[in-house]
């Protein structure tokens, strides 16, 4: 696919139009096109979790998707996480927890975790450290990511997560 293409994305709600060609990928069109830079871009290869979003109820890894073949998908970047402006409850819990280092992983993490406690609100620690598996952490804080995460799913009923 190396023409050019308009495609049509519903972005935390927002409709979106824009041309993509060849192999440019869903992260480039967050961060380079739309300027929605939340989400991160760290190995561009798939290893690293820090650009995952949510594409049409999924996690994808952003930089494996190509932006072509996403039209008429529905997205959640990190930004989409706050409501009127003010923090989710699971961002809270990190805050609260001191689970943002450097925060490079942190918005994959919370897109990640987010898609974990909508399908199960009370994870167990190993079903959170499956979850958060292919994320990783160079601040190596996991421990603090798990137990926001913990607090998010005890003090949340599972309406409120799905903010
Ligand atoms: S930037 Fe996409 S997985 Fe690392
Ligand atoms: S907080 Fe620095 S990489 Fe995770």
């Amino acid at each position: 696919m190396s023409s050019k293409k308009i495609i049509e994305l519903k972005i935390n709600g927002e409709n979106y139009e824009t041309v993509v060609s060849g192999s440019e990928t869903l992260l480039t069109v967050l961060r380079d096109y739309l300027d929605l830079t939340g989400t991160k871009r760290g190995c561009n290869q798939g290893v690293c979790g820090a650009c995952t979003v949510i594409k049409d109820d999924v996690p994808v890894r952003s930089c494996l998707t190509i932006a072509g073949f996403c039209n008429s998908s529905e997205v959640t970047t990190v930004e989409g996480l706050a409501i009127d402006r003010r923090l989710s409850n699971l961002q809270n819990a990190f805050s609260e927890n001191g689970a943002v280092q450097c925060g490079f992983c942190i918005s994959g993490m919370l897109i990640t975790i987010k898609v974990l406690l909508d399908k199960v609100p009370n994870p167990t620690i190993d079903e959170v450290r499956e979850a958060i598996s292919g994320n990783l952490c160079r601040c190596s804080g996991y421990k603090k990511i798990i137990d926001a995460t913990l607090e998010a799913s005890r003090s949340l009923n599972s309406e409120e997560l799905a903010q």
